[in-house]
C-alpha cells in the first residue's frame, strides 16, 4: 500500500465529513498531483502543477484557519506553530519553482526536493496533530469543522476558477493562499465572537500570530 493508498484507507474508517477524513483524503490527492506532475509527458506538467498550486492554497489556508486554532489547544502551540513554519517554506519552495520553465532539469530537481518537503509535512500533521484531535474532539466537533474547511475551500476554489476576484490560472502561489485565507476570514468566527463554541475556535490558546 503506498502513502495515498494508506491515508485514504485511514480516512474511510473515520466518518465521513470529519475533519480528519477530509485532510487525509486531501493529502492523498496531493500525493496524486506530485506524481502526476512528475511523470507527465503529454505536455500537461504545466496544468497539473496549476492544480497542485490551486490545491495546496486552499488545503494550507484551510488547515491555519480551521485546524491550527485546535491542534494549539490539543497538540500544543509549538506543535501547531512548527506545522505552520513548514507550510511558509513550503510556500517559499513554490515561489521558486514558479520562476522556472517546468520541463527543465532544474525544475524536475527542485520539485523532487519540494515533493519530499511537503510528504514529511503531512505526516507531521498525520502523527502529531491528528491523533491529538481524534483523541480530544469528539466526533460530532469534528464533523462540523470539516464542513467549516469544506465551505471556505470550496468557496475559495470557485472564486478563483471564475477570476472574479482577479485571479487566474497562472495566478502566482501566494496570491491564491493570500486570497483563500481571506475567504476563510470572511467564514471563520472571531474566537472572540459570543456564544461560539471554544471547542471549535480553539479560544483558548494563543499562537502568537
Ligand atoms: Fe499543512
Ligand atoms: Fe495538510
Amino acid at each position: 500500500m503506498n502513502q495515498a493508498e494508506s491515508e485514504r484507507a485511514r480516512a474511510a474508517e473515520l466518518s465521513a465529513g470529519s475533519l480528519i477524513a477530509v485532510l487525509l483524503e486531501q493529502h492523498a490527492s496531493i500525493r496524486d498531483l506530485f506524481a502526476l506532475v512528475k511523470d507527465a509527458e503529454d505536455g500537461r506538467r504545466r496544468q497539473w502543477f496549476d492544480e497542485l498550486r490551486h490545491l495546496l492554497a486552499v488545503h494550507e489556508a484551510g488547515e491555519q484557519a480551521v485546524l491550527r486554532p485546535v491542534t494549539c489547544e490539543t497538540a500544543g502551540a509549538a506543535v501547531a506553530e512548527a506545522r505552520v513554519q513548514e507550510e511558509a517554506a513550503a510556500g517559499e519552495a513554490i515561489a521558486a519553482l514558479e520562476k522556472l520553465p517546468v520541463d527543465s532539469s532544474e525544475f524536475a530537481e527542485a520539485f523532487a526536493e519540494f515533493e519530499h518537503a511537503v510528504s514529511d509535512h503531512a505526516e507531521h500533521e498525520e502523527y502529531q496533530e491528528f491523533p491529538a484531535l481524534l483523541s480530544e474532539r469528539s466526533p460530532q466537533v469534528l464533523e462540523e469543522l470539516g464542513r467549516m474547511l469544506v465551505a471556505g475551500q470550496e468557496t475559495a476554489s470557485a472564486r478563483q476558477q471564475s477570476g472574479h476576484d482577479g485571479l487566474r490560472d497562472g495566478s502566482p502561489f501566494s496570491e491564491l493562499l493570500a486570497h483563500a485565507r481571506e475567504v476563510f476570514d470572511e467564514y471563520w468566527p472571531s474566537p472572540l465572537q459570543d456564544g461560539t463554541d471554544p471547542a471549535l475556535t480553539g479560544a483558548t490558546c494563543d499562537l502568537g500570530e
